[in-house]
């Protein structure tokens, strides 16, 4: 069948629909870039905030009114099979057929693998088929990646997303990804090191390891056996281990990983960020909030200054480092206080970027059961303040680099001005520049910064 599978929530959604791509692709079913061209779509769903949930069950809906022929503005389309997968799944369970009466499949995470044959069973007449995954399930399909050499995949073939950790056993009160992606489960790291290598005999030059909490990766249960060789650099812990293992690897030139939380910042990460230079230089540090209050009602397990002093062990070796962050606002009984010290931790932090989301309550979550009582245009107005700080601070950050050769992996032109290339540095900054000679996707150049705005440093060819 042509198929299309539309994607929302974060990258660890993004590389799992790459995987059902590929599954499906395995399956003989065929890719179509249109939903007008689609026979079968399947809807990758976010649920950790409100407004995410809403935005993929809505596209659902209009898919199956398309597929029942009552599409807005008497579209017709082709579709005969709508599916919905990921974290929205989970947390509707069988409610999700009440919401959306016309669905043909649901399927949570971790049972994504079961796809093809859902679909199979859709062909032959089935409908409403719900896979909902439990908590400790072992996933399925995940090492399935797109064959770019078709040249049918949406995503730049010279990088890749491997999921290494799924699951997460922090258990932060607002937090609804507990209940939805289930406990840790760390993927064998001999099984993570062989994916990464076959990536990289395929062209890939970096790669992207995923995880809600990545830098508890080994913990719950164990990634490397008494079978693996010892670590060469005498690496106890798990993921720095990891690190040294993919750092070996011949044609990888990049390895990133995210989310991290500052627990995971252990001397050990910080020896494997020296010692490996592949080792990108950013993280991406959610905080939360500035206020020790605050931090401490979200279950964070950290204050503010020991946040301050994770990303200072990372700063010290080097300067650049990018750390970049996430921050809530109007969190329950958030009050202005709580929210200027937020304010003042991220001037401390000197985040290079930062993603502020309005507090949302979670079915099921502690922080549920307490009052949503800051005002939607309280929030909205802390989230603005915020915002208008970071365009400042990023361009104070940005001006710093100014001059500064940076090396870049490139992506190809540039979205915004296709007479320019645009790329990243180690530190995830995007930089454009013209291309005074041929280039190729893909390739690592040196550039120098002329010019410095709050999300993008420009430059040239050096
Ligand atoms: N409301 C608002 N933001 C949330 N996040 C997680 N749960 C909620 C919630 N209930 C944010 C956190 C997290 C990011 C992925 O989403 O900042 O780091
Ligand atoms: Fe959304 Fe969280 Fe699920 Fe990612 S893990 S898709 S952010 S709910």
């Amino acid at each position: 069948m042509k198929y299309l599978i539309r994607t929302y929530g974060c990258q660890m959604n993004v590389r799992d629909s790459e995987a059902v791509g590929a599954l499906l692709d395995a399956a003989g079913h065929e890719r179509v870039a249109e939903e007008r061209d689609a026979e079968l779509v399947i809807v990758n769903s976010c649920t950790v905030r409100d407004m995410a949930e809403r935005k993929a069950i809505g596209k659902c809906g209009n898919l199956i009114a398309m597929k029942e022929g009552r599409g807005k503005g008497g579209e017709t389309g082709k579709v005969k099979v709508v599916g919905l997968m990921g974290c929205a799944v989970k947390r509707m369970g069988a409610d999700v057929f009440k919401s959306l009466p016309g669905l043909d499949f649901a399927v949570g995470p971790r049972r994504f693998g079961l796809i093809p044959r859902l679909v199979e069973r859709c062909l032959a007449g089935e409908r409403r088929i719900l896979e909902v995954p439990d908590a400790d399930e072992v996933p399925t399909g995940l090492d399935a990646h797109p064959d770019t050499s078709r040249g049918q995949s949406g995503f730049a073939c010279f990088q890749s997303y491997v999921t290494v950790l799924l699951g997460c056993d922090n258990r932060c009160s607002y937090c609804i990804v507990p209940d939805v992606r289930g406990h840790e489960y760390s993927r064998p790291a001999r099984e993570v090191v062989a994916e990464v290598a076959a990536l990289a005999s395929r062209g890939v030059r970096e790669v992207c390891l995923l995880g809600q909490s990545v830098l508890r990766y080994g913990m719950r249960n164990k990634a490397w056996t008494e079978a693996d060789a010892p670590s060469p650099g005498g690496y106890t812990e798990a993921f720095p281990r990891l690190l040294e293992a993919l750092n070996g690897i011949d044609g990888l030139a990049r390895i990133r990983f995210t989310s991290a939380h500052p627990k995971g910042c252990t001397d050990e990460l910080v020896r494997a960020y020296r010692e490996f230079p592949k080792a990108c230089r950013h993280l991406h540090l959610p905080v939360q909030s500035g206020s020790d209050r605050v931090l401490a009602e979200m279950g964070r397990h950290y204050t503010r200054a020991e946040y301050l002093a994770a990303i200072a062990k990372l700063r010290a070796f080097d300067p650049e480092f990018a750390i970049t962050t996430d921050i809530i606002v109007g969190y329950p009984g958030e009050t202005e206080a709580d929210f200027e010290e937020t304010r003042s931790l991220m001037e401390e932090a000197g985040f290079d970027n930062a993603f502020v989301f309005k507090y949302s309550p979670r079915p099921g979550t502690r922080s549920a059961a307490l009052p949503d009582d800051v005002p939607t245009e309280e929030k909205e107005r802390r989230d603005q303040v915020l915002l208008a700080d970071q365009q400042r601070r990023g361009l104070a950050r940005n001006q710093k680099l100014i001059g500064t050769v940076r090396e870049v992996l490139l992506e190809g032109p540039s979205l915004r001005n296709a007479a320019r290339w645009s790329g990243r540095d180690s530190g995830n900054r995007i930089v454009v520049f013209e291309p005074t000679r041929k280039l190729a996707i893909g390739e690592l150049v040196q550039v120098k910064i002329t010019e410095a705005h709050p999300q993008i440093l420009v430059g040239e060819l050096a």
